[in-house]
C-alpha cells in the first residue's frame, strides 16, 4: 500500500500551510507522490493523498488528468521524454526518438523488458531555442543529436 515517507508527509503539510487554499497545493504534492512512487501516480496514491490533504479525490484527479507531466501509468527507471513539438521536429526530434527506441529496444510509451527505460514523445518542453531536447527524469538535455542523446542515456544507465 502506498504511503509517503516522513519527509514526504512533512512536505505535504508545509505545502498545505503555504497557500491560501488547500487546492493550490495539489500540484507540488502530486509531484512528491510521483517521485516517491517510482515515477508515476497510481489510483491508490491518489486516494492516499486525498486523505492526507483532506481533499476530495475528484479534485486531485482533475489536476492529475490535466497536466501531462504526471504519469498515469508506470514508467521505466529512466523516463526519457523527447520533445516532439515543432521546433524540435524541424531539427530532427522524430528521427532522434526513432533512433533511441531502436537502440534501447523499446516502443514509445512502453517500459523496456529490463524495466530500465521508457521513451515518451511529449509536447513542447519550453526550450525551443536549444532544440532538439529531451527531459530525463528531472533533468533537461539540449542541442541533441541521435548520437549525443544515446551517449547521455547509456551514461545514466551505467551510473555515470
Ligand atoms: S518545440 Fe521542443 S522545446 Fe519547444
Amino acid at each position: 500500500m502506498f504511503k509517503l515517507s516522513d519527509e514526504g508527509i512533512n512536505f505535504v503539510k508545509k505545502e498545505l500551510a503555504r497557500y491560501e487554499t488547500k487546492r493550490s497545493a495539489i500540484i507540488p504534492c502530486l509531484y512528491r507522490v510521483q517521485k516517491e512512487n517510482d515515477g508515476w501516480v497510481s489510483p491508490e496514491s491518489v486516494s492516499y493523498l486525498s486523505e492526507l490533504m483532506e481533499l476530495p479525490e475528484a479534485w486531485i484527479n482533475e489536476v492529475l488528468n490535466f497536466y501531462t507531466m504526471f504519469n498515469k501509468k508506470p514508467v521505466g527507471k529512466l523516463h526519457v521524454q523527447v520533445c516532439n513539438n515543432i521546433s524540435c521536429c524541424m531539427l530532427g526530434a522524430r528521427e532522434l526518438t526513432d533512433h533511441l527506441c531502436k537502440t534501447f529496444n523499446v516502443k514509445p510509451e512502453e517500459i523496456s523488458e529490463d524495466g530500465k527505460i521508457t521513451i515518451s514523445k511529449v509536447e513542447c518542453l519550453g526550450s525551443c531555442d536549444t532544440a532538439p531536447m529531451m527531459q530525463i527524469n528531472d533533468d533537461y538535455h539540449e542541442n541533441l543529436t541521435p548520437g549525443s542523446a544515446e551517449k547521455i542515456i547509456k551514461g545514466m544507465l551505467n551510473g555515470n
